[in-house]
């Protein structure tokens, strides 16, 4: 048992006031702890932003090119990321326990490639997300979609859950192959996830328009990558989103299909959290791709 504790010069700073910090990320100050906790392992607190690695493709399109041997392609480049978006399958069977970032567990699912996209349902139960101390839950949401209220209740759903153990929830806004990409949609899908609670929001950039997106959604947007793009063209498309007001990047192919893997990522980090001007950060890869190359050679 303690001693009873007399000491009479205690120092309680009468004068000073409790210092209030307001919690960095955007629409996030009215959260529960846990959550802004497990948000401040996805973002980076000093820059605000992420570089969020999604290697999550194989829930719907099997060994995609880059991701087929996950222990040799993906796991060599975990210290570079502030984040990991994937399946729980990827996540118990490969993922090192001491990887300590952000993990954002893929949470729909349901058709493959073969069948209608949007016709997901909820895959992961609140308390296996719980158990495996994810930061995020992330969730498709079809606007436009044939299944376009299921993807959305799949969210919302989500969202309450999420809600009573404090792990978030990731709105990411699918787009089928004949809908439109513009700003007018991504506003409309980016803002219809938010509203209902997500509370970050992933979506595509676009040429026109992209800062009326972020500005309009009140919560955190993060970038998706897309299909594989030369390596300039891509830090060129991420330096524009982040200047454009997003909160950072969560790519994938443009990542693990580049030549230079472990390069492309460290240079998109430059990018995201310095502001690094895109060709600066493409000599910043070309230079750590020859390092590796003349230790392999
Ligand atoms: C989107 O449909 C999924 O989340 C993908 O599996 C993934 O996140 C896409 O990443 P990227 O387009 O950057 O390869």
């Amino acid at each position: 048992m303690p001693e009873h504790d007399e000491k009479e010069s205690k120092q309680f700073y009468a004068d000073i006031p409790a210092k209030h910090e307001p919690f960095f990320l955007k629409g996030a100050g009215a959260l529960d702890w846990g959550m802004q906790n497990r948000l401040a392992r996805v973002f980076n607190p000093a820059s605000g932003r992420t570089v969020m690695l999604a290697i999550d493709h194989g829930y719907f399109q099997g060994p995609t090119t880059g991701l087929e041997r996950v222990d040799l392609n993906i796991v060599p480049l975990l210290p570079y990321t502030n984040a990991l978006m994937l399946t729980r399958g990827i996540l118990r069977s490969t993922i090192p326990a001491s990887f300590t970032q952000g993990i954002v567990l893929r949470a729909s699912g349901g058709p493959s490639i073969l069948k209608e996209l949007s016709n997901e349902q909820i895959a992961v139960d609140i308390e296996d997300a719980a158990r495996l101390n994810v930061s995020a839950m992330a969730v498709q949401v079809f606007v436009g979609g044939e299944h376009e209220t299921q993807s959305i209740h799949n969210m919302t759903r989500l969202v309450d859950a999420g809600l009573r153990y404090g792990i978030a929830t990731l709105g990411v806004t699918a787009v089928g192959k004949d809908m439109v990409r513009n700003a007018k949609y991504f506003r409309l899908a980016c803002r219809i996830c938010a509203e209902l609670g997500a509370q970050v929001v992933k979506t595509y950039y676009v040429d026109e328009g992209f800062e009326t997106i972020t500005a309009s959604c009140p919560v955190p947007v993060v970038m998706a990558g897309g299909k594989k793009l030369p390596e300039l063209d891509a830090l060129t498309m991420a330096y524009r989103a982040v200047s454009e007001g997003a909160a950072g990047v969560d790519m994938g192919r443009n990542i693990f299909q580049s030549d230079a893997p472990a390069a492309m990522i460290q240079a998109v980090g430059k990018v995201v959290h310095e502001l690094m001007k895109p060709e600066r950060a493409y000599d910043f890869y070309q230079t750590l791709r020859h390092e590796v190359a003349g230790v392999r050679a």
